[in-house]
C-alpha cells in the first residue's frame, strides 16, 4: 500500500538571537535527524511579522538564524534550509486552512492568550491566525514528522485537526482525482490526502526555563539577557548568567523526586543532563547533597564544551552574508518546487480553476 514519504520539517522564528532552548528543544534534534529522513528547515520569517519587527532587523535575524542552523551542523546541500517568505506557497496554503480551521480552535491556543495579552480585542490576526500558516509551513510538503520543543505540542495538535478536517471536508474530491494516499486508520483504510504529523518531542528537553524564573520558558523575546543562554554568548557571559542564575538555599536532592518542588534547580540540573546525554537520576548521582557553589562551575564548562564550537564558526559565517544569501536563495529554489507539487493538487481538490 503507498503511503507518504517520510520527511521531516520544522522552523524557527526570527525574533533575535538563538538561545539555550532553541538548541536543546530543537536543533540539536534537527540535526540528528539529518542521518535518517530528509529533511526541510525552515527560518519562518512571516510569522515573525507578528511581532512587528523593524525591517532592518527581521532580515538581520533572518540571516542570523540561517547562518545559527549551519553553524549547528545542518548539511544545507544535502537537507533544505530557506526562508518562509521566499515561497509563496505557503501563505496560499494558510488561506486555504483559514477556511478549514474554526475561530474557537484558534482562540484556545495558549501561545495565542499569553501574547495577546489582556486586550485580546487589539490583537492582529495574524497572531491569531498563527497556528494555519504553521500548518501550512508543514502541510505544504506533506511532511510528516515535526521535531519540536514542547511549547509547540499544542499547535501540532491543531495540524493534525486542521488535516484531518481537509482530508474528510473533501475526502470525495481527493478520491475522485485519484491523487490521495491509502493509509491504515484503526479498522479501515482511508484515502487522503495531508498525513497526520507526528511530533517528535524530547521528553528530557520539552521545555527549557528561564534562569531568572523556572516556570517561566526560557525566551528569546525575554526583556533580561540574563534569563537565557544565546547561542553567541561568550564564556564569560555564560559564567556570569549560570551565577546569577536564580537557586534555592537548599543543597541539590539525591534524587529526582527531590526536585519536585523546585524548579530553578529542576532546570540546571535538566540542562546538564541534557548536554551531557544523562538523565537526571544520573547527574543528581554525582551532585546530590552538594551546594550549587559546586555544581555551577561544572555546568558552565559543559554549556562552554557544546556551545563553544557553534558560537565560534556563527562568527566565522556572519562575516560572509552573501553566502547565506546564496544558501536561502537555493534552499527556496529547491522548496518551491515541492509545494507547488503539492499546491497543484490542492487547488484541483479545492476547485480554483
Ligand atoms: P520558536 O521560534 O519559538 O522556537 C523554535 C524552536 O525552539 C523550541 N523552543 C524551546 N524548546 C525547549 N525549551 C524552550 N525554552 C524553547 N524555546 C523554544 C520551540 O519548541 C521550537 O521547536 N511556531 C514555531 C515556529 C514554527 C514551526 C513551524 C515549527 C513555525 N512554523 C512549523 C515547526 C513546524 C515557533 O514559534 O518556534
Amino acid at each position: 500500500m503507498p503511503n507518504f514519504k517520510p520527511l521531516v520539517f520544522s522552523g524557527v522564528q526570527p525574533t533575535g538571537n538563538l538561545q539555550l532552548g532553541n538548541y536543546l528543544g530543537a536543533i540539536q534534534r534537527w540535526v540528528a535527524l539529518q542521518n535518517d529522513y530528509d529533511c526541510i528547515y525552515c527560518v519562518v520569517d512571516m510569522h515573525a511579522l507578528t511581532t512587528n519587527p523593524l525591517p532592518e532587523e527581521l532580515a538581520q535575524h533572518t540571516r542570523e538564524v540561517a547562518a545559527t542552523f549551519l553553524a549547528a551542523g545542518i548539511d544545507a546541500q544535502k537537507h533544505i534550509v530557506f526562508n518562509q517568505s521566499r515561497v509563496f506557497q505557503h501563505a496560499e496554503l494558510a488561506w486555504v486552512f483559514n477556511c478549514i480551521a474554526r475561530i474557537g480552535w484558534m482562540k484556545r491556543m495558549t501561545q495565542f492568550k499569553e501574547k495577546a495579552g489582556h486586550d485580546r480585542e487589539q490583537a492582529s490576526l495574524g497572531l491569531l491566525a498563527y497556528p494555519s500558516l504553521m500548518s501550512a509551513d508543514i502541510l505544504v510538503y506533506r511532511a510528516t514528522h515535526v521535531p519540536v520543543g514542547g511549547d509547540q505540542k499544542q499547535h501540532l495538535e491543531l495540524a493534525r485537526a486542521i488535516a484531518q478536517k481537509f482530508n474528510n471536508d473533501y475526502s470525495r474530491r481527493i478520491s475522485s482525482l485519484k491523487i490521495g494516499i491509502e493509509i491504515q486508520c484503526v479498522k479501515k483504510t482511508e484515502t487522503v490526502f495531508f498525513p497526520i504529523v507526528e511530533p517528535l518531542i524530547s521528553t528530557t528537553s520539552m521545555r527549557i526555563m528561564s534562569l531568572r524564573d523556572g516556570r517561566k520558558k526560557m525566551s528569546k523575546s525575554d526583556p533580561s539577557d540574563l534569563s537565557r543562554i544565546n547561542l553567541v554568548d561568550t564564556a564569560d557571559d555564560i559564567s556570569r548568567k549560570i551565577r546569577k542564575a536564580k537557586t534555592d538555599f537548599a543543597p541539590l536532592p539525591e534524587t529526582e523526586k527531590g526536585l519536585e518542588t523546585r524548579p530553578e534547580a529542576s532546570n540546571l540540573i535538566g540542562i546538564y543532563a541534557v548536554l551531557a546525554n544523562m538523565d537526571k537520576n544520573t547527574v543528581l548521582a554525582e551532585f546530590g547533597g552538594k551546594k550549587f557553589s559546586d555544581f555551577k562551575p561544572a555546568l558552565v564548562e559543559l554549556i562552554v564544551e557544546k556551545l563553544g564550537p557553534i558560537a565560534s564558526e556563527l562568527r566565522r559565517l556572519k562575516q560572509d552574508p552573501s553566502y547565506i544569501d546564496c544558501v536561502l536563495k537555493e534552499g527556496a529554489e529547491r522548496a518551491s518546487a515541492l509545494a507547488e507539487k503539492t499546491m497543484k493538487h490542492v487547488r484541483d481538490i479545492v476547485g480554483f480553476s
